[in-house]
């Protein structure tokens, strides 16, 4: 944490935390000196036409922009044109484990706050448009050079009827060309605007940063599988009432009190946040092992090579509780060392003594994909 990283500009993590992290722009040259990127636009545009990937592809008519949401026709994408269009593709880190490497970089951000690296592909004049996002994101160039034009403008408001969020009324306050290396870093809600200056890709590292109202009631949703609550309703001392149509304060009383026995901790939190935060979003699958080791074998490697996780894995813990790809398993403390140190890494060295539960954990997830022999 102490030391100077090239990756922000020589600041030190510390440093970055305190002066801009949430708080301000920071554009950082050469942030990954003789980086050119990591897929070319052929292969971009490939995955974007593959099942169960999240794709957009933006095009401008006359000034005003189009969406366009996989999955894809063939011919969708021919014919684009020159100019002014742009292919963007969600979770590309799900799929490249070069991209996965380079999320590695980024691990100084917890892993709970980490959403996805997007990549996007434009020839001249492509982008999305000005718009803000709910993310802290590091913007990083690949291939070719995008304008960045940046605003903290307290106006947020969006032209009605477009398909896209756009501004209404853009103010631009700064703006760079970056070039393959360069990075630029936004705290969440930084109006912003990319426009490709000629063949351009750049690299989206985003972190997500839940709303209150989200978190809530995705906690609902997770409590009521875990309420108990005893006892019916009853009334054995029940009076005569003028209008029998009314709630009678004696019936809402008796609910309020029952009602009242639903209690959650902070162990109920952490249960739900681990859940909720490594839950694969809803078009991920994992795949099976078309020929399973048996688990003797599986043992074997394990002991012999370690595992890793599968890209589209999601692991994080918390005192003892570990929650893999949306569920929670508690471990016994020698076995938490070793999964939290897995899930930091997203790989473990081969691992000689572990507990008979352990293997018999690990297996199962290997079965359901979510990790695999190195
Ligand atoms: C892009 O890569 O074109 C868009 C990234 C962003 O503005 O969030
Ligand atoms: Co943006």
């Amino acid at each position: 944490m102490k030391t100077k990283l090239s990756l922000l500009g020589g600041l030190t993590v510390n440093e970055f935390l305190r002066d801009y992290w949430q708080k301000k722009p920071l554009l950082i040259r050469q942030a990954f000196p003789q980086f050119i990127g990591l897929i070319d636009p052929q292969q971009l545009i490939a995955l974007a036409c593959t099942e169960d990937v999240q794709a957009r592809l933006v095009t401008q008519r006359r000034g005003k922009f189009e969406l366009l949401q996989a999955p894809f026709e063939p011919e969708d994408l021919d014919n684009l044109g020159k100019d002014k269009w742009t292919v963007l593709v969600q979770g590309v880190n799900h799929y490249l484990p070069e991209a996965a490497a380079l999320l590695k970089h980024f691990a100084f951000i917890p892993h709970a706050r980490l959403d996805d690296l997007m990549v996007s592909y434009a020839p001249k004049g492509g982008g999305v448009g000005p718009h803000f996002d709910s993310y802290d994101v590091f913007l990083l160039q690949g291939s070719g050079h995008r304008r960045w034009q940046i605003s903290a403008q307290a106006d947020r408001s969006l032209i009605e009827g477009a398909p896209l969020r756009i501004l209404r009324d853009f103010r631009v306050e700064q703006e760079w060309v970056l070039e393959a290396g360069d990075m630029l870093y936004l705290p969440p809600h930084y109006a912003h605007n990319g426009i490709a200056e000629d063949d351009c890709m750049s690299y989206s590292i985003g972190f997500r940063t839940p709303a209150y109202q989200e978190l809530a009631e995705q906690f609902l949703v997770y409590l009521q599988d875990r309420i108990e609550v005893d006892g019916m309703y009853a009334d054995p001392d029940l009076k005569t009432q003028k209008h029998p149509s009314e709630i009678s304060a004696a019936m809402l009383h008796q609910a309020e009190q029952a009602i009242k026995q639903v209690r959650w901790d902070k162990e109920d939190i952490a249960n739900f946040l681990g859940c909720y935060l490594s839950e694969p979003k809803p078009h991920i699958f994992f795949d099976a092992p078309e020929w399973p080791l048996s688990l003797a074998k599986f043992r074997q490697a394990l002991q012999k090579q370690g595992v890793k996780l599968d890209l589209k894995s999601q692991m994080l813990c918390h005192a003892g509780w570990i929650f893999m790809n949306g569920e929670a398993h508690q471990a016994r403390e020698g076995d938490y060392l070793l999964l939290r140190s897995l899930a930091d890494r997203r790989e473990s060295p081969a691992l000689k003594d572990c507990s008979a539960e352990l293997i018999e954990l690990l297996y199962q997830w290997y079965l359901d994909g979510y990790i695999s022999p190195v």
